[in-house]
């Protein structure tokens, strides 16, 4: 990983050279190198970590904030996989999607109260909203899990994450994920293609690199967003 990734600025590559133990192979059935990508790469491991971190059971009852984006596709279609009740927030105009993808419920905001009556066994904050995070014992399990990946490797350390803990404000466990590129989640991505829990590969659109870019920076992306590096937004000179 380089110092870029960590200041958050990240760079595309056409090629890239990986150590054996770092790939996976691509599932039957999966045609081309763009949907292999999209299903294997973050999406897909980010899944792969964020389900093992959460060790549900069938029939638990797991809340998904951001179900409809490039890590939550594939996330609600592999918990509808294993067999749990989902309830997924994003806006209105993808609930049919994050409901074909599995979602059993959904929630058009964050702004839940206890007196909904909803209790969750864990939280996926695919968003990073400290507002689910501060109210969550009213409807997180005691014991279970709030797992965000907005946060990044150091979440666990910023001061409204582990402050409230600590002054008995949110007793619910903060819990950072981060997925480190793997050819062991790759392949249990891959797994989840093979075995028919993975039905639908969301594609936001096909950017220019500038344009994907500014997409990405909106946060509102529908499934993943794919850059076509021979695509070149025309060059305007501002007068
Ligand atoms: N820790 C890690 O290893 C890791 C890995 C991958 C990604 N990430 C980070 O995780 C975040 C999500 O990644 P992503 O690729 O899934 O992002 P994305 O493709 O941009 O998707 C974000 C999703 O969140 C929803 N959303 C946005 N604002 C919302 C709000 N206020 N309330 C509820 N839903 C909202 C959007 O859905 P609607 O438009 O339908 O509302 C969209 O579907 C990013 O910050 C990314 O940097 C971390």
């Amino acid at each position: 990983m380089s110092l870029g990734t960590w200041k958050g600025q990240g760079v595309l590559v056409d090629f890239v050279v990986l150590p054996a133990h770092a790939v996976a192979e691509v599932p039957r059935g999966v045609r081309d190198g763009p949907a292999a990508a999209g299903l294997l790469g973050v999406a897909g491991q980010t899944s792969a970590v964020l389900v093992q971190a959460a060790q549900l059971r069938k029939e638990q009852r797991p809340l998904v904030n951001g179900a409809s984006g490039g890590v939550g596709y594939v996330l609600t279609q592999v918990l509808a996989g294993l067999g749990v009740h989902i309830t997924a927030i994003c806006s209105g105009k993808n609930e049919d999607l994050v409901r074909r993808l599995g979602a059993d419920e959904y929630l058009a905001s964050t702004v839940l109260d206890s007196d909904d009556g909803k209790q969750f066994d864990a939280i996926f904050d695919l968003v990073g909203d400290r507002q689910l995070y501060t109210h969550s014992p009213s409807y997180l399990d005691l014991g279970g899990k709030y797992l965000d990946i907005e946060a990044g490797p150091f979440g666990r350390f910023k001061l409204d994450n582990w402050l409230p803990v600590f002054l008995g404000g949110t007793p619910r466990a903060f819990t950072p994920v981060f997925s480190y590129p793997s050819g062991k989640s790759a392949t249990e991505a891959a797994t989840w293609v093979e075995k028919g829990w993975i039905k639908e590969m969301v594609t936001d659109s096909v950017y220019s690199m500038e344009e994907a870019y500014e997409k990405l920076a909106t946060g509102r992306a529908t499934g993943k967003i794919f850059v076509n590096v021979s695509l070149r937004r025309p060059f305007r000179i501002n007068s």
